[in-house]
């Protein structure tokens, strides 16, 4: 008798939707799937996975794109002027259509009650590719990466330096369930959500994590493993930039703020990177710097998540 899959028919919206020893399955799973991926082709045979994106891309189309095919099912695009969500037609009506069409949703949006709305109303899986909250696939790409590098993710101390944004909310959430420290360095009014920290510190007290938030970028950096940055102004806060700019430029991720890390810490970035911006080129072109890898794990870690979520 097979094993019942406990993942099936699941969302990931939250990093927090995977229980630490769930995220931790994934990442077998991801590196399995990495190292053998023929072994893999036909796991979710026949599946369609619609992809809903509201803001652009390039990492999350193409790694979920090929990674369904790769798995032995298909996918159907949805471009932001397709569909128009809550606009030309209500969620509850899109969720109502795609559930009878399709085997899972990937969702790229603004609101993050947009996706889970989506998920409340859809009996099929939804997968958060982005939200203005979360972006979940992103962190677990994010610690596997580190992991690939023989860090015991428990001992990593993980520092952020930037905005507060749906990444690093995501980064602290997998940090809590993980057990990993995470150190973050923003600008004053310019910290991750409170409600995100206070889950965060709560689910921390049975992992071990340690997460702190300062407005000091050295302190953030000091003896961390991991230095890690995004981009100033994230989609839909283009109108922002400018002042962005100015507010954030003591926050740029330079060989000096380096200096402050552990010798040879790794330098990530979710990507897109707006060089001489949050990052120099010096340091996102430097050795340790693995944002190339970060960005190919998208597709292992993602394709472990549909794996999981659709195969039944
Ligand atoms: N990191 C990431 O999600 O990249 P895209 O915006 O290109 O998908
Ligand atoms: N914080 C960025 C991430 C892009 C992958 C944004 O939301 O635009």
């Amino acid at each position: 008798m097979s094993k019942k899959n406990k993942f099936a028919g699941r969302d990931f919206i939250s990093l927090f939707d995977f229980s630490t020893k769930e995220v931790w399955e994934i990442f077998k799973l991801a590196k399995a799937m990495k190292a053998n991926p023929k072994r893999y082709q036909k796991s979710v045979s026949g599946k369609i996975m619609a992809l809903i994106f509201e803001k652009p891309s390039l990492r999350t189309r193409v790694t979920f794109d090929a990674g369904i095919k790769q798995l032995g099912g298909d996918s159907i695009y949805l471009s932001p002027l397709e569909i128009n969500l809550g606009k030309r037609e209500s969620v509850y009506d899109v969720a109502k259509n795609l559930e009878r069409m399709v085997d899972g949703i990937m969702i790229r949006t603004f609101g993050h009650d947009v996706a889970t709305g989506l998920a409340e109303h859809a009996s099929i899986p939804i997968i958060n590719g982005l939200t203005d909250l979360e972006h979940p696939c992103q962190a677990m790409a994010d610690f596997f990466t580190i992991w690939e590098f023989n860090k015991k993710l428990e001992k990593v101390k993980l520092a952020y330096v930037g905005d507060g944004n749906n990444v690093v909310h995501s980064l602290i959430l997998a940090a809590a369930r993980i057990g990993s420290s995470i150190s973050v360095g923003t600008p004053k009014g310019y910290e991750p959500k409170p409600e995100i920290f206070e889950k965060a510190v709560e689910a921390a007290k049975k992992t071990g994590a340690k997460i702190t938030i300062t407005n000091d970028t050295i302190e953030a950096v000091k003896n961390a493993d991991a230095v890690y940055t995004d981009v100033w102004a994230s989609m839909g806060q283009e109108k922002e930039a400018g002042e962005r700019k100015k507010i954030f430029q003591p926050y740029q991720v330079n060989s000096e703020l380096m200096k402050h890390a552990k010798k040879n810490a790794l330098f990530l970035h979710c990507l897109p990177a707006h060089r001489g911006e949050e990052v120099t080129d010096e340091v996102i072109d430097s050795k340790t710097s693995v944002v190339f890898q970060e960005a190919e794990n998208r597709l292992h870690v993602q394709k472990a998540i549909m794996h999981e979520l659709l195969r039944g």
